[in-house]
């Protein structure tokens, strides 16, 4: 066991160099035809991205655009042409780690803002006034160097990945220009691979699109009403569940035939079908909420996922929303391994 082990208050990490350059195409010409490196990102006249590693990436910018975001380049205030950026997984950590560096004896040189790119951030001068910008970008560079940040060498990355997953909250999911709609296939892919008794495969996965997504806000605020819920709450669910940028159904069917312990191990086997899909879409940046909901007993629930009745054998077992977290929740309390675990080997 570790006797000493090093707790930052910022994480030691610098994700970009960006270099503010004149004349971007003579750069594009000298780093991508003459030394022959892979632009990661071409934006005619704006930006250059060359990924330098895993977790680095150059950004050659616009001298305009730089001074613009950051300040003059030149003059008695005048900023060295380049800046440092440490790139953060969730926008809600931005404001966290300038503060943190405003704690430590720099200074905020610019709030974190909205960016047009899409992401938020903000920038800090070190004591010698070196600009560091901290960034959240929620765009496919910004979340692959975040992934490659957040896999520790070896079996390390799977056990962060499912320690640091959250529900986010569907009104506190967002889309964004960094929301892959595909990577959810692709999570899907992910998810098949849980374990099932006997192979039955029980899991189906139907992704709505946006008509019927609201279709269903709809039918779950009519069940809520016929079954008494206040209005307030009513209209609050219809928002919340037509507002997330996305939602999966997951469903369980057993075969006819199966008896009790085989539709129990059919329904455990599509929940570890459900964690799966979450954890493939928080790897890749992508927070979920797995919700339950009477909704399927509205007598139009099935004909929405295409059924013209309620098929046979079938319940769902989650309502899947997913986005990009707009902050990240505090984790909830868990019992500790101790109390969990009787262990009869230590
Ligand atoms: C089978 C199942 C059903 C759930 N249904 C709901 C739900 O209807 N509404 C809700 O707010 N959360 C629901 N959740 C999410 C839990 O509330 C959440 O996992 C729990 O609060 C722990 O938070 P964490 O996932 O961030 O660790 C459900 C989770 C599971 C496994």
């Amino acid at each position: 066991m570790k006797a000493w082990a090093y707790n930052p208050v910022v994480e030691a990490r610098l994700n970009f160099i960006t270099l503010a350059v004149r004349d971007l195409s003579a750069a594009r010409t000298f780093y991508v035809d003459g030394l022959g490196w892979q632009p990661a990102l071409w934006v005619p006249n704006e930006v250059l991205f060359i990924r330098l590693s895993p977790t680095l990436c150059l950004s050659l910018w616009n001298a305009a655009e730089f001074e613009t975001e950051v300040g003059p380049l030149s003059g008695p205030d005048g900023l060295a042409p380049f800046a440092l950026a440490h790139n953060v997984p969730h926008e809600a950590e931005v404001d966290a780690v300038l503060a943190d560096a405003v704690r430590a004896g720099g200074t905020l040189f610019k709030s974190a803002v909205k960016r047009e790119w899409g992401g938020y951030s903000g920038y800090f001068r070190d004591t010698e006034g070196f600009v560091w910008e901290v960034a959240h970008n929620p765009g496919p560079i910004g979340v692959e160097l975040m992934a490659a940040t957040a896999a520790p060498a070896g079996g390390e990355a799977a056990v962060e990945v499912i320690r640091s997953r959250r529900s986010v909250a569907q009104g506190r999911l967002l889309a964004g220009p960094g929301l892959d709609h595909a990577e959810v296939v692709r999570a899907v892919e992910s998810a098949r691979w849980a374990p099932n008794h006997k192979r039955t495969e029980p899991w189906r996965f139907y992704r709505l699109d946006g008509a019927r997504q609201r279709r269903l806000a709809d039918l779950w605020a009519e069940q809520l009403e016929r079954t008494g819920s206040k209005p307030e709450r009513v209209e609050a669910k219809r928002t919340q569940w037509a507002s997330a940028p996305g939602v999966v159904v997951v469903t369980c069917t057993s075969s006819a035939t199966a008896d009790e312990k085989t539709r129990l191990e059919d329904y455990a086997a599509t929940a570890c079908a459900v964690q799966n899909f979450c954890l493939h879409l928080w790897a890749k940046g992508i927070a979920t909420k797995w919700s339950t909901a009477a909704v399927e007993e509205h007598e139009e629930f099935w004909r929405l996922l295409g059924h013209d009745h309620e098929p046979a054998d079938t319940r769902v077992v989650a309502f899947v929303f997913y986005g990009l977290a707009a902050e990240l929740p505090k984790a909830h309390r868990r019992l500790a391994a101790q109390d969990v675990l009787v262990d009869y080997r230590a």
